[in-house]
């Protein structure tokens, strides 16, 4: 039996605040400490928040940036980069998530990008992918992800114990619609037989699933054998709910 990282990992999106992030994060950080299986809590505030986060988790929760830029430093406004992530206590990094491809146009060749350099800095990449509706309809949903996953983790050179990946359906996204737990495993398997014609060592690899992921739901796709946690949005905002997804896995 392979031991692979279970983590559930709340991205906020942009949404929040320095009371929400005190309120919340105090509530999780005592409760995440009474968690008995093996489950790693993350919470992906906006980066704005990050130091406020990082001082009230205290150690027993770690802390993500929802987004880098492709640069270490220089003349980018407005921009942030993964060294400045790492210099503000963050140990992961969201990339390519859909929104980021679908609002602000990243593809696949800037997802690559930014992964190497998230991993050069000793960060994890949490590399976001996921199919839309009108994919899945079509029956191309496996392909799709399949391309995302070849050509977002082309640069990760080795470093594949910096690698987490993300199924992230887009149609699931903040819609209430789940993928069933068989569908959602099936990806996952299948994403996991990509990982392994890579060379990645695949088994040792999380593969996390977001899209709707509830209190009531979580358990199911928890029980799946190669879900390894879950990317929440909307329910990682409600403490009680957060706390009890992460209480889900066998
Ligand atoms: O990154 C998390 C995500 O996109 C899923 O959001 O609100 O459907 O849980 P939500």
């Amino acid at each position: 039996m392979v031991m692979r990282r279970k983590i559930v990992a709340g991205n906020w999106k942009m949404n929040g605040s320095k009371d929400l992030s005190e309120k919340l994060v105090g509530y999780v950080r005592t409760e995440a400490g009474s968690l008995d299986n093996g489950v790693e809590v993350v919470i992906i505030p906006p980066a704005i928040y990050i130091r406020d986060v990082v001082g009230q988790a205290g150690g027993a929760v770690s802390v993500g940036v929802q987004n880098v830029g492709q640069w270490q430093s220089g003349a980018y406004t407005g921009e942030i980069s993964s060294e400045m992530a790492k210099d503000s206590g963050c140990d992961y990094v969201l990339v390519g998530h859909s929104e980021r491809r679908q609002i602000f146009g990243e593809t696949d060749e800037l997802v690559a990008e930014k992964v190497a350099l998230v991993v050069a800095s000793g960060l994890t990449a949490i590399v976001c992918v996921g199919e839309t509706l009108e994919e899945r309809e079509s029956g191309s949903a496996e392909s799709v992800v399949e391309s995302q996953v070849r050509q977002g983790l082309s640069a990760v050179s080795g470093a594949w114990k910096n690698v987490v990946v993300a199924y992230e359906p887009v149609w699931a996204i903040g819609t209430g619609k789940t993928a069933t737990a068989e569908d959602a495993q099936a990806m996952h398997a299948s994403i996991r037989t990509v990982l392994k014609e890579m060379g990645a060592p695949a088994e040792e690899i999380s593969l996390l699933y977001g899209g709707s992921v509830k209190a009531d739901n979580a358990a199911a796709l928890f029980a799946e054998p190669d879900i390894d946690g879950g990317l929440i949005g909307g329910a990682s905002l409600v403490a009680e709910e957060f706390i009890s997804i992460c209480r889900y896995f066998p």
